[in-house]
């Protein structure tokens, strides 16, 4: 985790000629200014911030927190004892106060904003609880578990006139920022294809998490946990595994093609979901009684392009996007972005006059020559023009995009992820899900914000 971490230099140019496997170090760029950037906040102008919900993503953020400046975590609330710890651990401050009924904190004048990190079926009773009390929202991906809680989650934000900000945090990251600024030169050209994927090949990533030993029902409020979900007797495998329910999450959708969905439909500067998706994909390995499968592959249908994604947790591939385009190819793998043109320059056929006589293809060819002077085709490399990037050592993009939410609540203007977004790349999660479990191909309606069998 960076303490500082736009202090120092953010990308570094790993030279030319990096997709052709040569990394010779080339220039050092100085550091992008973002919105997020730290800078000295007036001790009048912090932002006080309660985090409900302080399980892993909870306490990643309220360690982030840390490097945030002008912000303080002033409270924290998880259904479970042991997070109230572990919250006020990560945010290294052991007298923070710590509750199990989030309606507390929302009953505080000096909480400006909450943070929400719950599971999904929670995000929507809290985030509108929220809203009505007054209070901005960072709201963790994917914004909704259903269609109808999103478009419930936008009117309720617009009605209390309240910020918000959704969790992926991709948006606000300056290697995204760097990729978005590329497409939108021109140089790859029109894009019409993009390909990406998230593969993880272990327990964790197939979220077969350890259940702490204290678990039970004196430690955790399980009834509150189910909320409007179907009542069932204790089953810690269901509240530390919940991402493998359709109760409380989206399986593969929810987790990971979201965050991927984020990164293009801001970077492609898309506004609305996928016009329809065909899913494929089955559970292979982790069959524990989950009721997601382990392998899922998305075809989606926008106006402009159409994008294929996959999720695959047998297999340790991490995470690419592909943008393909007429001029050029971007690729961002983990942390490192890559942009190759292509060379579009007129050549000579070269393949089709082999079935010509030599007098016939000579001819052709200085015809050709004459009417194409220099610069000659092909003495330009294309590997001279790669450009590569990465991020510093340490950098958090989470730390930016909450930085991103503070300048939001601080001076009302909406973030770029904010609930119309969030609303957007969530149903792009249901779309896939609502194909891949009535094996159909799943069709957005926007008049009817349904999706329905095509
Ligand atoms: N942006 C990211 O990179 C990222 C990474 C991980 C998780 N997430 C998202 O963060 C959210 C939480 O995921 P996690 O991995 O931290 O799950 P987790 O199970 O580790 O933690 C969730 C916590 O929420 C608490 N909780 C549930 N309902 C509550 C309520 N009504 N009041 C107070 N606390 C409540 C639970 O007690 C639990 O401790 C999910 O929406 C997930 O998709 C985002």
């Amino acid at each position: 985790m960076a303490n500082n971490p736009l202090s120092r230099r953010q990308f570094i140019q790993l030279g030319s000629g990096a997709i052709a496997a040569s990394t010779v170090a080339k220039n050092i760029l100085e550091p992008r200014v973002l919105s997020a950037t730290p800078r000295r906040v007036a001790p009048s102008d912090t932002i006080r911030f309660a985090s409900i919900g302080t399980g892993i993503r909870g306490c990643e953020h309220l360690q982030a927190s840390l490097d945030v400046p002008g912000v303080e975590c002033v409270a924290i609330c998880d259904l479970y004892d042991s997070r109230h710890v572990a919250g006020q651990e990560a945010v290294k401050n052991p007298g923070a106060p710590a509750c199990r009924d989030y309606r507390s904190i929302l009953d505080r004048k000096d909480v400006d904003s909450v943070l929400i990190a719950t599971m999904d079926h929670q995000h929507r009773r809290i985030f509108e609880d929220a809203c009505a009390a007054g209070k901005d929202v960072y709201c963790e991906k994917p914004m909704s578990h259903t269609v109808e809680d999103g478009f419930s989650m936008v009117d309720t934000a617009h009605k209390y006139n309240r910020m918000v900000a959704v969790g992926s945090q991709r948006v606000s990251s300056i290697l995204y920022a760097k990729a978005k600024e590329i497409y939108d030169s021109g140089k790859l050209g029109e894009v019409f294809s993009i390909n990406a994927y998230w593969d993880r090949n272990s327990p964790s990533g197939a979220w077969v998490y350890p259940i702490p030993p204290d678990a039970s029902t004196q430690t955790i409020d399980w009834n509150a946990f189910l909320g409007n979900a179907p009542k069932r007797e204790f089953d810690p495998v269901r509240f530390f595994r919940w991402r493998c329910f359709t109760d409380y999450g989206e399986g593969l959708g929810g987790d990971l093609f979201v965050h991927l969905l984020s990164g293009i439909h801001f970077i492609t500067s898309t506004n609305q979901p996928a016009l329809r998706a065909q899913s494929s994909g089955g559970l292979f390995h982790f069959k524990d009684g989950r009721e997601f499968p382990d392998l899922i592959e998305t075809l989606y249908d926008y106006p402009n392009f159409r994008l294929t994604l996959r999720c695959n947790l047998n297999n340790n591939g991490g995470e690419f996007i592909g943008f393909y385009g007429t001029k050029g190819t971007m690729i961002i793998k983990d942390s490192t972005l890559s942009y190759r043109p292509e060379d579009t320059r007129p050549e000579p056929e070269g393949y089709s006059i082999f079935g010509w006589p030599k007098a016939l293809r000579d001819q052709y060819l200085q015809k050709w020559n004459e009417e194409h002077p220099d610069p000659k085709p092909l003495n330009w490399k294309v590997d001279e023009e790669v450009e590569t990037y990465t991020v510093a050592h340490g950098y958090s993009d989470t730390a930016d995009h909450q930085a991103n939410f503070y300048n939001a609540v601080r001076t009302r203007k909406p973030v770029v992820e904010n609930e119309v977004f969030g609303n957007y790349t969530s149903i792009g999660c249901h779309l896939a899900n609502f194909s891949y479990s009535n094996k159909c191909v799943a069709v957005w309606d926007p008049s009817a914000k349904k999706i329905v069998k095509g």
